[in-house]
């Protein structure tokens, strides 16, 4: 059970919190989401994650969300867990209806914010380096939206999770790598940086975007490309990026190691700027 839960307007205890079977969010999918970090009593990165929340409500057509009202709700609910490192789940649907493939645009959005502590997720990662195996990338060609349409997520993750590894690092039709099922993807090459392009491929995230940030001021030179799976299992280096995942080493990938077999010292240099960007709170948009 989540500890906390906010359910259009009201924080409710966990078995109120119901919504109805028509909701839109549930029928279709029609709807979108952010996952956020709070470190020490502080919601990290949120003015990066209500920006992106309202290019997905933008793009998407949801235009009747007062993105005011959410901070303000996100910040409520959050000071309400009394949780000082938690993961704070929001979702927005279109709303509820009868069940019809077009939707009105009166409807009044299906608001939803859970406050967890973070330790069950992190318990689960180990921040020396993980183990994934590539899979499929079988998403739309909208994955910059962050909508809950998360089927091909989902069963990549699971997946990658039944070999008995953290993270399925995703492969489109062209043999090339897009990101991880929830997680960004960077790797070095020849002593250099590089990431997926942005592009609808690809979901703009917030840990890439602050990573990127960390490399431009530490003077790394970031290369987007898109990458092919057979030059990509020679990367010296291979990290996921992440909300939750912050700065990931991949050690292993489909059963070879990566590189050395170890974390790689970009991967470790960008690690250690990442948490000490954290840990001053430096969230500032640049
Ligand atoms: N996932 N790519 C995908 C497909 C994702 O789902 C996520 C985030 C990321 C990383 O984005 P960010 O740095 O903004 O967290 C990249 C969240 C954590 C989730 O779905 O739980």
């Amino acid at each position: 059970m989540p500890d906390v839960v906010y359910l259009n307007g009201r924080i409710v205890p966990p078995s109120e919190a119901v919504i109805s079977v028509n909701d839109r969010g549930f029928l279709f999918g029609d709807s979108v989401y952010e996952v956020l970090r709070s470190y020490g009593g502080r919601l990290w990165a949120l003015n990066r994650h209500l920006r992106r929340l309202a290019r997905s409500l933008a793009a998407i057509d949801l235009h009747t969300v007062d993105l005011e009202e959410v901070r303000a709700a996100i910040e409520e609910t959050y000071r309400a867990s009394s949780l000082p490192d938690a993961v704070v789940y929001l979702q927005i649907t279109r709303g509820v209806a009868p069940r019809a493939h077009a939707y009105p645009r009166d409807l009044q959005p299906t608001v939803v914010i859970t406050v967890r502590d973070v330790a069950p997720a992190l318990a689960s990662i180990d921040f020396d380096g993980v183990a994934a195996v590539t899979a499929p990338d079988l998403r739309w060609r909208r994955c910059d939206i962050k909508s809950t349409n998360l089927l091909p997520n989902v069963l990549a993750k699971t997946r990658a999770h039944d070999h008995g590894v953290d993270e399925a690092i995703l492969i489109d039709a062209e043999e090339c790598v897009t990101e991880g099922s929830s997680t960004s993807v960077f790797w070095v090459a020849q002593n250099r940086l590089f990431t997926t392009p942005a592009g609808p491929e690809i979901l703009p995230g917030i840990t890439r975007e602050l990573i990127a940030e960390i490399a431009r001021e530490e003077g790394i030179p970031l290369l987007a490309e898109r990458v092919r799976l057979d030059q990509f299992r020679r990367a010296s280096e291979v990290f996921l990026a992440g909300t939750v995942h912050e700065v990931c080493p991949v050690i292993r990938l489909d059963d070879a190691p990566v590189g050395s077999g170890r974390a790689g010292p970009l991967t470790l240099q960008l690690q250690k700027g990442y948490r000490a960007r954290v840990a001053a709170g430096d969230d500032e948009l640049r």
